[in-house]
């Protein structure tokens, strides 16, 4: 099959390719070829004589620009001239035929009234179910246009239901599941490293392309969904979460609106290999644009240091916290509630999504050890856990908190 010149899909990707289904759902590990599957997918569509109008959407951002550069690239490479505009969202035309580039973010808002003849959802199984059935689909309805899911598992949710049904009906609904070793591009010592990084649920999962069920699992796949979709505008008083980096890891900064009753995220971030001084400075860049009336910083052996910074920068309600065995098992069970209950709204940002997947609870002698586990990391879920604690309980007559040590 030669698509691009200088450009070979592997087996895995040639099966993708020549599949002719209505809607293609293909779940692979992580270094598979996703994103360059795609892009080629999309730059085959522009390019036939047929006008199409392409859609690619990707949980973020900057997800959906990957794929947009890449397909770009690939255009290039055949000797296509397209008109690219980068701001305000990608978006790329060839003649009759269009590309836009764009986050399935606010529940897909953005995308609703288009008409595509092929959506393609980059890392499907991060971007919530409602946007693909209730938005994406009836995009495709006027034309007749095809769909193509391509994603690493998330446990299983909507993606994993119709890959299933993809092996049983096969005609109408193609899928595929391939870990990353079918790339044969993929150094082995690469995925020994990783291996050896991760807990071996997670290297299954991210690797290994399978769709394992909850055991384990802190964060139910169906309460995080539910809470992406939540439509909470909620009043109130700001909070914020801060875990500091300390080697590997990264800074986290999550910043919740509300109270326990009901809250909203507004803000999740997280840095990696700063220095102390810039940890602060960023964090503090950050919380002077949401005002937070109290600010929870886990200081466990780091000091005070750092919470001074913090609170010489202009931060004054910044408190440090201890984390002990009985305080983490209390924050996480808070935050485990607010989201079965329906009480916190989340932001569809893929990392923080992905360390809520992996978020393990472990039995150990001395009670369960709650974790990131191996290699992927948990900052994001330890920041919006403080910043859930951080919360007042009610919403209405601002039942402050703050200043209240409800550390232990
Ligand atoms: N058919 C191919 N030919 C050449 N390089 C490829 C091919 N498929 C994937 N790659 C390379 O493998 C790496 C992983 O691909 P990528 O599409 O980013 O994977 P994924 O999105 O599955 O994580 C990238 O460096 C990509 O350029
Ligand atoms: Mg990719």
């Amino acid at each position: 099959m030669v698509l691009i010149s200088g450009w070979r899909p592997h087996l895995g990707q040639q099966a993708f390719l020549a599949s002719e289904a209505a809607v293609r759902v293909l779940a692979c590990g992580r270094r598979w070829g996703k994103t360059e599957v795609i892009a080629a997918e999309i730059a085959r569509a522009l390019l036939s004589n047929a006008p199409k109008q392409v859609l690619l959407v990707a949980p973020s951002v900057e997800q959906a620009a990957l794929g947009f550069e890449r397909a770009f690239a690939f255009l290039q490479r055949l000797g296509a001239c397209p008109t690219v505009r980068r701001t305000p969202a990608p978006t790329l035309c060839l003649g009759d035929s269009k590309l836009w580039a764009r986050p399935a973010a606010r529940g897909g808002m953005l995308l609703r009234g288009r008409k595509a003849h092929l959506i393609i959802v980059d890392e499907a199984a991060y971007v919530p179910e409602s946007v693909v059935l209730e938005t994406l689909m009836p995009m495709l309805a006027d034309t007749g246009g095809k769909l193509a899911l391509v994603s690493t598992p998330r446990g299983k949710n909507y993606f994993y239901r119709l890959y299933r049904q993809g092996q049983e009906d096969g005609v109408r609904i193609w899928s595929m599941r391939s870990p990353s070793w079918h790339n044969p591009l993929l150094s082995p010592t690469m995925l020994q490293m990783q291996a050896s990084m991760m807990s071996a649920r997670q290297f299954q999962v991210e690797y290994g392309a399978q769709f394992l069920d909850e055991t384990g699992q802190v964060f139910r796949t169906e309460w995080v969904d539910r809470a992406l979709l939540l439509r909470r505008d909620t009043e109130g008083l700001v909070v914020a979460g801060v875990d500091w980096a300390r080697s590997r890891d990264y800074t986290a900064l999550a910043v919740l609106r509300g109270a326990r009753e009901g809250a909203q995220l507004l803000l999740i971030r997280r840095w990696q290999g700063l220095s102390w001084s810039e940890q602060v400075e960023i964090v503090v860049q950050h919380l002077r644009l949401y005002n937070p009336i109290r600010v929870l910083c886990d200081r466990t052996g780091l000091g005070d240091p750092l919470l001074e910074a913090l609170q010489a920068s202009g931060i004054p309600h910044a408190e440090g916290v201890v984390f002990t065995r009985a305080f983490k098992q209390n924050l996480i069970e808070n935050l485990a509630l607010m989201l079965e209950q329906g009480r916190l709204q989340l932001l569809p940002d893929p990392e923080l999504l992905r360390e809520l997947h992996h978020f393990e609870a472990t039995p150990t002698e001395r009670g369960a050890r709650l974790q990131g586990g191996g290699g992927v990391h948990d900052d994001m879920v330890i920041a919006l856990a403080l910043a859930a604690w951080a919360l007042p309980e009610l919403e209405r007559g601002a039942v402050r908190t703050s200043g209240q040590k409800r550390n232990g």
